[in-house]
């Protein structure tokens, strides 16, 4: 194997699906070379927590040593993508005196400061996973984004802070550990899909980010820059394909190929189902047809049905589905699934506009008429997000399935080329320390607006 090129950046996404490791190069100029990838369908995951740490071990060596191979390198250390549904998070406030005579705050106020906002009170078996500063606040003055070099008496702090329980991040930390790889960062997977598909403009605007996987959704609402709310519903497309194989009594397999094939979330098209309340009153598209032919369009009978074969349960025999009601149960789950995002979005305690409205990533994010449907429950202009931001993008991983395992090595790169203020949770030589580092620059200044 040859020598180990410097700067070498790994993303490893464990999901409920599929498990992806992406060896990337840092360059000179601060872009991402990457020199190789594996990934694998994923075993011993339940919504994206490890549930049998032997299979997922097992994944995660395939698609390391996947990678390695084609990169013709070893890796000792990877970012390391984490959800599901015990993860929350809660915005807090942190307030210090500033510490020097003449008043010139330092970057130890600016620690201090987040250490204070980082002292609420957990639950035993939570740990944190990210302190994130949203915005600084000195003397009353807000908006602040480096507060080092300014000069006041009173610093505050604003922040972002996810926790998970310790017994899933710990689990998910041996799984990686024992395939010979140290966890350089457990990062919360929507943080770090958001850097692979979402503009600056957009978070600057308000936008909320939904990776919707096989497993999970994860949400990332951005506010001004920053971000405000994160959160993760138990529900992504694996949801969908076990309602099909229960409802028409076929295999996981046959309902999978059913939905991709054939599966239609949209409000607007021939089957309307669940959404016929929501027909034409979708904030994107304006509706000029009359309330008559609207009213007869939206009628459930305008769409003929059609039956489609697939695999019966029983081996070698083939079965008809109902185009009808294979799109019935698509819009069951993704109409509950929708209306849950929608009361995250009201619980964050925001109010107010999401101008640049939602990006939609993850695997899920391909299911046909899904945005129509997003944009019709939320009201809010919709897009697809797939990854960008790598010089050089394979193929193969410019889908939306790939945004947590590019976003990693996103994430990656700006962490080590700015500094160790959110270096919150590496547990690097087996320590569970979650000390915030003493450095102070463009890492932070990322965050803020
Ligand atoms: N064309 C398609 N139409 C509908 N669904 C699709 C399509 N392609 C992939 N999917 C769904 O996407 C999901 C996999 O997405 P993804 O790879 O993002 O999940 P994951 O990252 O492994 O899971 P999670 O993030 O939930 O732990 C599966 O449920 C799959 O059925
Ligand atoms: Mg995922």
């Amino acid at each position: 194997m040859a020598t180990k090129p410097e700067k070498l950046i790994v993303g490893l996404d464990v999901g409920t699906s599929k498990v992806c490791t992406i060896i990337g190069e840092m360059t000179r100029d601060n872009h991402i070379n990457i020199l190789g990838m594996g990934t694998n369908p994923s075993l011993g995951l339940q919504k994206g927590v490890i549930v049998n740490i032997e299979q997922a071990t097992a994944t995660i060596a395939t698609t390391i040593e996947q990678a390695e191979r084609q990169a013709a390198l070893k890796i000792d250390s990877a970012f390391v993508g984490v959800t599901g549904g015990h993860i929350s998070s809660v915005n807090s406030r942190g307030v210090v005196a500033v510490s020097k005579t003449n008043r010139d705050i330092c970057s130890d106020d600016v620690v201090r400061a987040i250490d204070s906002a980082r002292s609420v009170t957990l639950p035993q078996q939570r740990e944190v996973l990210h302190v994130i500063p949203r915005t600084f606040v000195i003397d009353g003055q807000d908006g602040v984004r480096d507060p080092v070099g300014m000069n006041g008496y009173r610093l505050e702090v604003e922040t972002h802070i996810a926790t998970g329980t310790i017994s899933a991040l710990t689990n998910l930390f041996k799984g990686v550990q024992r395939t010979g790889v140290e966890v350089e960062e457990l990062v919360f997977s929507p943080l770090a899909a958001s850097e692979a598909v979402l503009s600056d403009a957009e978070k600057r605007l308000g936008v909320c980010l939904l990776d919707i996987g096989a497993g999970t959704t994860d949400i990332a609402l951005y506010i001004d820059g920053s971000i405000w709310h994160t959160a993760v519903i138990p529900i992504g497309g694996n949801a969908i394909t076990n309602d099909i194989s229960m409802v028409c009594r076929i295999s996981p397999e046959a309902a999978e190929k059913l939905k991709v094939k054939y599966g239609d979330a949209s409000v607007t098209g021939p089957y309307k189902g669940l959404y016929a309340d929501y027909y034409g009153k979708g904030p994107i598209k304006h509706d000029f047809r009359s309330r008559a032919r609207q009213d007869e369009e939206s009628d459930e009978s305008s769409a003929p049905d059609e039956m489609l074969e697939t695999e019966g349960l029983e081996h070698g025999r083939k079965q008809q589905v109902s185009r009808n009601l294979l799109n019935e149960i698509i819009h069951a789950r993704t109409r509950q699934l929708f209306d849950m995002v929608q009361a995250e979005i009201k619980k964050s305690g925001y109010d107010g506009m999401i101008p640049a409205g939602l990006v939609l990533t993850g695997g899920t994010a391909n299911l046909t008429g899904i945005t129509d449907a997003a944009g019709h429950v939320l009201r809010l202009p919709v897009r697809i997000g797939a990854p960008r931001g790598l010089s050089e993008v394979a193929g193969t991983l410019s889908v939306p399935a790939f945004a947590t395992s590019v976003g990693l090595v996103l994430w990656g790169m700006k962490k080590r080329s700015g500094v160790e203020i959110l270096q919150n949770n590496s547990r690097r030589g087996g320590g569970a320390g979650l000390a915030v580092g003493r450095k102070f620059g463009g890492w932070l200044r990322e965050f803020l607006p």
